[in-house]
């Protein structure tokens, strides 16, 4: 498919006014994705778990205009309160995806967001908070359109959520996913994520992710500004490379349950993500010590109980500790026994796969 594919004929429906609500959960980076190029087209492709708990839910509120404005006519609620300082990204979202989502202009928008997790917990929304939003507008999209069928519906959903923030494409399906071309995932594209679809051992059906915020707040680097960082890096031909490598041995690793093969393949791209922003021009630190000293204690962990427990990071301090269930009561009491001193104010997430978006 290419991105005429997903510009609508003429609408073949009508409709004045109505309300659509998602609920989109959040997702974590096996393999990451850090660099793009043109329109957010991935600079590498990237597979996640999608998460069951980190929730965004959004209500979309419309009616049509008595005629069609030049400009995009909304409103924002953050748990039910106006919230200014979203309205601009809204706002350049809509810019971005007007041409696949023509109806735009016609209606005036209430948008009505809420998170599951803590609000500033460093836990990003924009995953889950574009995702609900692609589906909210897909699904007054399909009233509209009635021709659309539920895999064209997901796909699209998938485009337009990338349009807004790039790993929020992997935040529709559950529950691995894939984002990129590769050449081993025959379905595998740079314009939308799709479901994993290779075998997966029974181990991961069920995983979990403890999220242990280390430092909540604002991130010190934006995506944009870290992706970015990714031209003229030194390393950057390589690193791609890594993660093209990293996919196909990912691959055989959940076919076969392979845990150990799995801790190395995790960690491995959760340090080079950051081995990526300490050599890069400027150049960052995004882990504090405290999530040194959570990686320190999760290795001593992992030896002396021969669990495998392993952690990943995204661009910032905290960090997600990946656990298959059957090590779920031993990890969460090291967890409390030795970890929760390292999180801002104690605070961690519990977490696990889910199946992805649903509709309320
Ligand atoms: O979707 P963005 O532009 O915020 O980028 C997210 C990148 C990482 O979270 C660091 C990695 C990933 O693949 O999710």
């Amino acid at each position: 498919m290419t991105e005429i594919d997903f510009v609508p004929s003429a609408y073949t429906a009508d409709r004045e006014e109505g309300s659509v609500t998602w609920q989109a959960p959040s997702n974590i980076a096996l393999i990451k994705y850090w660099g793009k190029r043109g329109n957010q087209i991935p600079a590498n492709p990237s597979l996640s778990f999608t998460l069951n708990k980190c929730l965004t839910t959004t209500t979309v509120s419309y009616k049509k205009l008595s005629s069609r404005s030049d400009n995009f006519s909304f409103d924002l609620l953050f748990d039910d309160l106006p919230k200014e300082d979203f309205k601009p990204k809204i706002k350049s979202f809509f810019v971005k995806i007007e041409e696949y989502m023509p109806f735009l202009k016609d209606y005036h928008f209430l948008i009505n967001t809420s998170n599951t997790f803590p609000h500033s917990s460093g836990i990003a929304s924009s995953a889950s908070g574009m995702a609900a939003l692609a589906l909210c507008l897909m699904d007054i999209e399909r009233v509209l359109n009635l021709s659309a069928d539920e895999d064209f519906f997901k796909r699209k959903a998938s485009f337009l959520a990338r349009l807004g923030s790039g790993s929020a494409c992997r935040s529709i399906d559950g529950e691995i996913i894939t984002w990129g071309i590769h050449k081993a995932i025959a379905t595998s594209s740079d314009l939308y994520a799709v479901k994993y679809s290779d075998e997966v051992h029974k181990v991961f059906k069920n995983y979990r992710d403890t999220i242990l915020l280390v430092h909540k707040g604002q991130k010190q680097v934006s995506s944009t500004l870290g992706h970015n960082l990714m031209h003229n890096h030194p390393f950057a031909a390589q690193r791609f490379n890594q993660a093209h490598e990293n996919l196909v041995k990912l691959k055989s690793v959940l076919a076969s349950g392979d845990l150990e093969g799995f801790v190395a393949i995790v960690e491995q791209e959760a340090l080079t993500l950051h081995a990526m922003m300490m050599t890069s021009s400027p150049y960052f630190v995004l882990m504090m010590p405290n999530t040194l000293k959570i990686i320190n204690a999760i290795w001593d962990f992992r030896k002396a109980s021969k669990t495998h427990l392993c952690f990943t990071l995204d661009a910032g301090a905290n960090v997600h500790l990946l656990y298959p269930k059957n090590e779920a009561a031993e990890v969460l009491q090291f967890i409390k026994d030795e970890l929760v001193v390292y999180c801002e104010n104690g605070q961690y997430i519990c977490d696990e796969i889910g199946i992805g978006a649903k509709k309320l």
